[in-house]
């Protein structure tokens, strides 16, 4: 139990009802201490090396949490271990063992008695000498190390002591052994008929749930698998069968089948699609199971409802376009009081244009009206220096499209803004990543390449829709995707970007690590500040957003280099270890997030994602979006999302379009949420907002529900609060000592307290 400044927690843990996972068969368990030492040595291989002395690792988390915060390199694992023949005597595959060791970041060569296994993934099934270079290459972090011998194979020891030594190399970043599972068994059926739900997300008709289509993998070349495949929904909360239906398979070698199931389910309702294959002749099961998506957000309703930000910043001078947010029934009237002299409002689609001349705080009331009602709201224009008050809300093309980004997507992004109504929950800018640039000319003008026909033509038609523009450039010479970079063309680029109309710069590191390999403070600052003299030239107010993954802490000096936002980490990928190893790890940066200074842990990953051309479905699981959602809201992120919006579900664009949540993520106060508790499952964050409310979030890390028990011990907490479900939007009642929570596995509980 830890205290802070904020609550103080007892947490109680327990399991409730349904969700949970089957046990393995018969193993040898390898998740135990193994024996580790940084640096290489081929004597190390050798099953007769003693390595007592070694220190001893937990074999299921990266090192740098286990003492070895710097290494990057070589590093060795060592295991002394008993394979014994009795693992045999239950097999339904008789002829195969298998070794698996969870995953290691980023290459590995696995030893077994002094003979290679395997390497990076890949088996190695007979003698081979170690290959030297098998460190060199796109990662291997994700893989599953899982190494398959024969039964026979004379480099097994049956029943006797065996030495795995494992050589593991670690590019940088997180390193070495981490994630599960961890032993020694035989193959069995699980490792041969593989459920797979790659095929893409559940359909949607409207608002409901129709099916999933999923496949079936025999992945062994010889053996046929006939049986039983069942396959049941239940709830969540109270275990209840919701359907089940059955199947006799005859699985053939080497094939894969596509099946879809049809789904029967209250779209509310937290459920779980439980899929069996039970095998005829050994009654051996293969079970998966796949969360269902639930839809929290309550739809908006008919009356106006403003949303967005409630304060706006402008420089003296600069175009002033922003985008009254608003839902409710067809057609709004907007109309405001008190706007500073020089702006406009458009009645029919509450677009503020025009130009402010003098600095200071317009406190202006948006008003907002149709056959139901009026809604009023106060809003305030601050003109100074500052820009991007509240962290800025978009899409960008590169968690979509990588490299493949056109005129045509962005135009389509851009009007899925409008078709999709996220336009009305505040979302406003259409950022190009990397892929659009061509050479510069010989007078130093930046060139587009042949997928951008006329960028300035393209930027006035989003801005004509009241979206603003975002591009992407290197200090380097060159992009991360190997486009032409910004490198002695700063200024002239800087002039172009303001010409076409650009409201946002994400300007990426990339290449400028040749320039500057071992880059000094200085070094890391400067081509952040070049940039920035000539951005801060030109009258427009461009969003300055520093990509450099974290380096040299930028969090700590982004603000000296003028910048609106900063990268904190490397890039985010649709995996939970991705997910949750970047949001949970932004509390040291939480200090240095202020108005108009953003702490950036990289853009959203729900939805149709890829990295282009080719999409796939998010691999998160509806709670693990939540969890995203939740957790990125709390840290006063940039909100990018990175997924086609032209194949947007109704369960991604409910994730988007809570203006609750939402506004928690652009409270004016801008304080980011720092985590307060934290148990080996459970996370809490909380957060300051300007009204003197508090939010707070609570978050499962494991794979089992559990239940959270929050007291509110702090002075800071005295009295009784309302708290309200966030999303939801639902409030549940006066607190005033302590409340308990479910929360669901790798999922998320959003809640807001204010004084009663
Ligand atoms: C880096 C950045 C990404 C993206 C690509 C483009 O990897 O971190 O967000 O901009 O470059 O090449």
């Amino acid at each position: 139990m830890k205290k802070s400044n904020f609550v103080l927690y007892a947490l109680t843990l327990l399991v409730f009802l349904s969700c949970q996972r089957a046990p393995s068969g018969s193993k040898t368990d390898l998740s135990v201490p193994w024996r580790f030492h940084s640096g290489d040595d081929p004597a190390w291989i050798a099953a007769s090396f003693d390595d007592s002395k070694w220190e001893q690792i937990n074999p299921t988390d990266i090192w740098e949490h286990q003492g070895y915060k710097n290494l990057d390199g070589f590093a060795w694992y060592r295991i002394r271990v008993a394979i014994p023949h009795s693992l045999t005597d239950d097999a339904v595959i008789k002829d195969s063992l298998q070794i698996r060791l969870g995953k290691i970041d980023d290459y590995d060569q696995v030893f077994l008695n002094g003979e290679l296994i395997g390497e990076n993934g890949i088996n190695i099934a007979v003698k081979t000498e170690p290959r030297p270079d098998f460190f060199k290459g796109h990662s291997c972090w994700e893989l599953d190390r899982r190494y398959v011998l024969a039964v026979n194979d004379p480099r097994i020891h049956w029943d006797q002591e065996n030495v795995i030594a494992v050589r593991a190399y670690d590019q940088g970043g997180a390193g070495g052994m981490f994630s599960k599972p961890f032993d020694i068994g035989m193959v069995d059926l699980p490792d041969q008929i593989k459920f797979d739900f790659s095929q893409g997300g559940f359909a949607f008709e409207g608002d409901s749930l129709t099916s999933k289509q999923f496949a079936i993998t025999n992945v062994s070349k010889k053996e046929n698998f006939k049986g039983m495949l069942t396959i049941r929904a239940a709830r969540c909360d109270n275990g209840n069968q919701l359907f089940k239906q059955q199947t006799a398979l005859n699985i053939t070698p080497d094939t894969r089948t596509v099946f879809t199931v049809n789904i029967k389910k209250d779209l509310a309702v937290p459920a779980i699609l439980y899929f069996s294959f039970i095998e005829i002749n050994s009654g051996r099961e293969v079970s998966e199971q796949l969360e269902m998506p639930y839809i929290l957000t309550p739809k908006p309703g008919k009356a106006p409802r403003i949303n967005g930000a409630s304060v706006f910043g402008v420089r003296p001078w600069s175009p002033f376009l922003y985008k009254v947010a608003a839902t409710g029934e067809p057609p709004l009237i907007y109309s405001a009081e008190n706007l500073p002299e020089g702006l406009h409002l458009h009645a029919d689609d509450g677009l503020i244009t025009g130009l402010v001349s003098k600095k200071g705080d317009y406190k202006v009331k948006l008003k907002v009206t149709n056959k139901v009602g009026t809604d009023e709201r106060e809003f305030t224009i601050k003109c100074g220096d500052l820009i991007s008050l509240t962290p800025p809300m978009g899409w960008n093309s590169w968690n979509v499209w990588g490299l493949s980004v056109s005129d045509k997507k962005v135009r389509q992004a851009a009007d899925a803004f409008v078709s999709s109504g996220l336009i009305n929950h505040g979302w406003t800018y259409i950022n190009i990543d990397d892929g659009w640039e061509d050479k510069h000319d010989k007078n130093g003008n930046i060139l587009t390449n042949y997928k951008f026909p006329n960028m300035k033509e393209m930027c006035n038609y989003i801005h004509s829709l009241g979206l603003k523009v975002g591009i992407y450039s290197s200090p380097g010479p060159r992009t991360c995707g190997g486009y032409e970079g910004s490198y002695t063309f700063e200024e002239k680029d800087a002039q172009h970007y303001a010409d076409w109309g650009i409201d946002y710069l994400k300007y990426d590191w990339c290449s400028y690590g040749g320039i500057a390999p071992n880059p000094s403070d200085y070094q890391l600052k400067f081509p952040y500040r070049e940039m920035q003299k000539y951005i801060r030239k030109v009258k427009r107010d461009i969003h300055y957003s520093l990509c450099q993954y974290g380096m040299g802490d930028v969090w700590k000096w982004g603000n000296e280099v003028d910048g609106n936002s900063w990268r904190t980490t490397g890039d985010i990928e649709d995996s939970w270890e991705s997910l949750s190893g970047i949001g949970f790890s932004q509390s040291q940066c939480s200090p240095f997030s202020a108005p108009g200074r953003w702490n950036d842990p990289d853009m959203l990953v729900v939805g149709q994602l890829g990295w282009g051309p080719k999409l796939h479905y998010t691999r998160l699981t509806p709670n693990e979006q939540y969890t995203h959602m939740s957790l990125w809201a709390l840290l006063a992120a940039p909100l990018l999302i990175g997924c086609d919006l032209t194949q947007m579900d109704a369960f991604t664009l409910s994730l988007l379009t809570n203006d609750e949540v939402l506004a928690i993520n652009q409270d004016p106060l801008g304080k980011q949420a720092s985590q307060v508790f934290k148990s080996d499952v459970c996370q809490i964050w909380g957060r300051d907002l300007a009204d003197g409310s508090k939010a707070i979030g609570l978050f499962n890390l494991s794979e089992d529900p559990q239940s959270v028990d929050v007291k509110l011990d702090d002075p800071g907490l005295k009295g009784r609060w309302m708290m309200r479900d966030v999303w939801p939007q639902k409030d549940l009642g006066l607190v005033q000592t302590h409340f308990s929570m479910n929360v669901p596995p790798h999922g998320a509980r959003l809640l807001v307290l204010r004084k009663d």
